[in-house]
């Protein structure tokens, strides 16, 4: 069938779709067994989860379904701590914190959960596939993971990415171009010049490494999976697509907003978190415009001294302080159960090759 790919076979599931791992809540244990029980790749998006809680979350996948599905993490970074920028960001965000009626955070000792302690997790667990993004993963852990019978799928940005990660012995590559929803992975150059689009990033990428490449970026449906297909790939990861499905942990806000946001309506920013990602503009991005993106703390801190807010004003049903993490591909979203995307996006891609065979 046309459907069956390098990569299906890989990953020993029935339709070239990975679900994006998406940190931070919308990828409940129930859209990841719902995707692979419905023949695609569920993924836990676990970067922001305590090792406790990645286990926890594995268990109760692993009691829905029998399928496989993947852990995604970030690959840590050094953290630089600049107390200038600091200082001025605090004074840049008051205004926020004073309106929503909270304290502003001080600076936290440590930065988000251990990798080390989150890759033990992955490794005990012995997870069917373990994706990852920000970086390269080190050979330590690439060992213990292929020891395991686990596979290995890393993101690229540009092709000098996508080579490095090979040489990393990875199985496979997400290619994410520019329309992307969230943060970009590029980790071997400036994001702002690994902004290319899917449609030139993922040829350009196939034609440059010998594994299966997953295509990631603006994809929301059929022909988006057909032209990732045409354009070489071997699948594709969708985020976007599935943060409006019933099974998606999204709060409300959040879900609403996207369905009624268009292409028009993304921004790529590091005001959020310190590292380049698209998301929706809102009140938020636009009081920060004018800020230099070079007085801006680098990520994970600004992503430490913004989360308090983001949280409150979530409580506070306040949209317009959300980081609102969207692809391109805006007016295709749909309210729907994500077993359904997965038939529509296969039942249009299979309509569609059928039309072209026709003509
Ligand atoms: C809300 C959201 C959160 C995301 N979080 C992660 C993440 O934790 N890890 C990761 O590798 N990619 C993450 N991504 C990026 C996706 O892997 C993927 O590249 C992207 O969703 C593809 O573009 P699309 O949103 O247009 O489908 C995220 C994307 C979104 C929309």
């Amino acid at each position: 069938m046309w459907f069956e790919t390098n990569l299906t076979k890989l990953l020993n599931i029935n339709y070239p779709i990975i679900q994006a791992g998406m940190a931070g809540g919308p990828t409940t244990p129930e859209l990841i067994a719902t995707v692979s029980n419905s023949g695609g790749l569920g993924t836990l998006g676990a970067g922001y989860m305590s090792p406790e809680e990645i286990k926890e979350a594995i268990h109760k996948i692993q009691t829905l379904t029998n399928k496989p599905f993947a852990v995604n993490l970030f690959i840590p970074e050094d953290v630089l701590v600049e107390d200038q920028k600091v200082l001025k960001i605090h004074n840049t965000l008051q205004s926020f914190y004073d309106e929503l009626g909270i304290e502003q955070p001080v600076l936290p000792k440590t930065w988000g959960p251990s990798f080390e302690l989150q890759m033990k997790v992955i490794i005990e667990e012995k997870v069917p596939v373990f994706s990852y993004t920000f970086g390269s993963l080190d050979h330590k852990w690439v060992e213990q993971l292929k020891a395991n019978g686990t596979k290995i799928v890393g993101t690229a940005t540009t092709v000098k990415e996508a080579k490095l990660l090979e040489e990393m012995n990875v199985d496979a590559i997400v290619a994410q171009g520019s329309e992307a929803g969230g943060h970009r992975g590029t980790f071997a150059c400036k994001a702002e010049d690994a902004m290319i689009g899917t449609m030139a990033l993922v040829p350009q990428v196939v034609d440059a490494v010998n594994i299966p490449v997953i295509a990631a970026g603006g994809i929301m449906d059929g022909r988006g999976l057909l032209g990732s297909l045409s354009l070489g790939a071997s699948g594709v990861q969708m985020g976007t697509a599935f943060l409006t499905t019933k099974e998606s942990g999204a709060n409300q806000l959040y879900k609403n907003t996207l369905i009624e946001a268009t292409e028009e309506d993304t921004i790529v920013t590091i005001k959020f978190s310190g590292k380049a990602a698209r998301g929706l503009k809102n009140e938020y991005t636009e009081r920060l415009k004018d800020l230099p993106d070079n007085e801006v703390p680098s990520y994970p801190i600004q992503n430490s001294l913004t989360q308090p807010l983001r949280k409150e004003a979530a409580k506070q049903g306040k949209a317009k302080w959300l980081s609102m993490w969207a692809g391109q591909g805006l007016r295709l979203t749909q309210v729907e159960g994500a077993e359904q995307v997965i038939r529509r996006v296969m039942d249009q891609a299979s309509n569609t090759l059928n039309l072209l065979k026709n003509d």
